[in-house]
């Protein structure tokens, strides 16, 4: 058995030497013990167990195998010496062995590795540095902080402070080693430091910013643990204050809500508004579509009309001989006051007037007035609009065909199907075929152009294109028997 004692600070050329003449000598894995100094009850090494330095073999590694090694070396697991080593021997008979991920060994490394560098990130997040001495002669400042790292990483993080902090003196002290920058020198050492009291009033500072920024409506008790775990916070002046602020978390959001209640949502203005305006006597209909057009522009017959910027009435020649039913406005109608102007009209306007049809010929309009939408962030996220909002627009739409008499009228999509005919007839059963409405109207039903643009698959949606083409064609036609 041959026994190697290293100091093993996170210093892979230690490990490197020792173990590259071990295995040029071709001990194999299981001859060797590896010993951590501080680690070893024995204070003294048996020379006569030392490895044999001398061999012929040849040692290669894939330049992975330096990588993971330089992080593992870094892990304070006293068997990481050994694990490498069975990685180095084995990887001279299988070099694609790292590629394993079940291996055990190479499970085990990986594990390892991703422990140090996670210890290392917390590094970066939790150090807190303390002004030590005020401003120097040379202009600058001094600071020291104490971190307790799991693993040997001081020296690996130690330039990134360099960069990072850069116009001032500071020193790190760990029990794992320290670091320290002068403004000209990087110093690493693997020496263990004592903890030095550096309690200020820096402190406080922190735990006004913590407190500031510390939301209890979104407190996830789990989430903050694996961010921030428990062993830092004796280090952490804010982390005194998390019992507290978890423990008055639930009761801060209740009154958060209650206070919230008071506060009046942005179209409050416009529904108080409405209210307190004195309602017009009814109008009697002068019979034209500009007056119907001008009372709905007052509708309050649903309260979609408290989200919404405007009615989005039809548009299009009084006396038009087809009318064209969509679902409801769409976000840039409901900005722009006009009906399909978006992405699903361009689409309509397109297959118009690729199947011969003049949009100007004709009456658009929706089953519904105004748009109702969820707020998600900046975006008005569509919303369907239910039967009793379809049912109490439908007042506008039958006032609509009343005073327009069309001859043809196309319902796109289901809404306007049941707006049209009160029944929940199935689009697929009845689509491009005509019904008979009252007063020797027709109607016809195909799908709504923004049901295209939402399917995913290309050949569907190409398919189905095909078919809104071939509705707009026999709709065409039809309109041609009318003259
Ligand atoms: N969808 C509709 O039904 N109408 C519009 O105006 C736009 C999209």
């Amino acid at each position: 058995m041959h026994r190697v004692m290293l100091e093993g600070r996170g210093d892979l050329a230690e490990w490197r030497d020792a173990a590259r003449g071990l295995a040029m000598a071709g001990v194999p894995p299981e001859e060797v013990e590896w010993v951590e100094k501080g680690a070893d009850k024995q204070l003294f090494w048996e020379h006569d167990a030392a490895p044999p330095l001398a061999g012929s073999r040849q040692m290669t590694v894939p330049p992975v195998f330096i990588e993971l090694a330089e992080s593992v070396i870094c892990h304070s697991d006293p068997a990481r010496f050994g694990l490498l080593y069975r990685l180095l021997w084995r990887l001279q008979v299988d070099r694609r062995l790292l590629d394993v991920a079940s291996d055990e060994d190479v499970s085990l490394a990986r594990l390892m590795a991703k422990s140090v560098s996670r210890d290392a990130h917390k590094m970066t997040a939790f150090v807190r540095f303390k002004e030590i001495k005020a401003e120097a002669e040379n202009g600058r400042r001094g600071f020291a902080a104490w971190f307790e790292p799991d693993h040997h990483i001081v020296a690996r993080k130690a330039p990134f402070f360099q960069r990072r902090f850069a116009d001032m003196d500071w020193i790190i002290a760990t029990p794992k080693g320290s670091a320290a920058w002068d403004g000209q020198k990087l110093t690493v050492s693997t020496e263990p430091c004592i903890k030095p009291d550096l309690a200020d009033e820096t402190d406080e500072l922190w735990r006004t910013y913590y407190a500031s920024i510390f939301n209890p409506a979104r407190l996830k008790v789990k989430a903050m643990q694996a961010e921030m775990p428990k062993k830092y916070w004796k280090n952490l002046p804010e982390a005194s204050l998390i019992p507290g602020l978890v423990a008055d978390a639930e009761a801060k959001v209740l009154d958060m809500a209650k206070r919230q209640a008071t506060e009046p949502l942005p179209f409050h203005q416009r529904l108080q508004e409405a209210v307190a305006r004195v309602p017009a006597a009814p109008q009697s209909l002068s019979g034209t579509l500009e007056a119907l057009r001008e009372e709905a522009r007052h509708c309050m017959r649903c309260e979609l009309y408290c989200h919404a910027t405007q009615t989005v009435f039809g548009e299009g020649p009084a006396d038009a001989q087809v009318m064209f039913v969509g679902e409801q406005p769409g976000d840039q109608e409901d900005l722009a006051g006009r009906p399909f102007v978006g992405p699903a009209g361009k689409l309509f306007d397109q297959v118009l007037s690729e199947t011969g049809i003049e949009r100007q010929a004709l009456y658009i309009t929706g089953a519904v007035k105004h748009f109702k939408y969820e707020p998600r962030g900046k975006r008005r996220i569509h919303q369907r609009p239910n039967l009793g909002e379809v049912k109490r627009c439908r007042w506008w739409l039958n006032l609509e065909i009343e005073l327009i008499k069309p001859k043809l009228v196309v319902a796109m999509g289901a809404t306007a199907l049941f707006a049209l005919t009160d029944s929940k007839m199935r689009l697929s059963d009845i689509r491009g075929s005509t019904i008979p409405l009252a007063e020797d109207r027709m109607l016809f039903v195909t799908v709504h152009p923004s049901y295209l643009l939402r399917i995913p698959d290309e050949d569907r949606k190409a398919e189905e294109l095909t078919r809104f083409h071939a509705d707009m064609t026999a709709v065409h036609q039809l309109m041609q028997s009318f003259s």
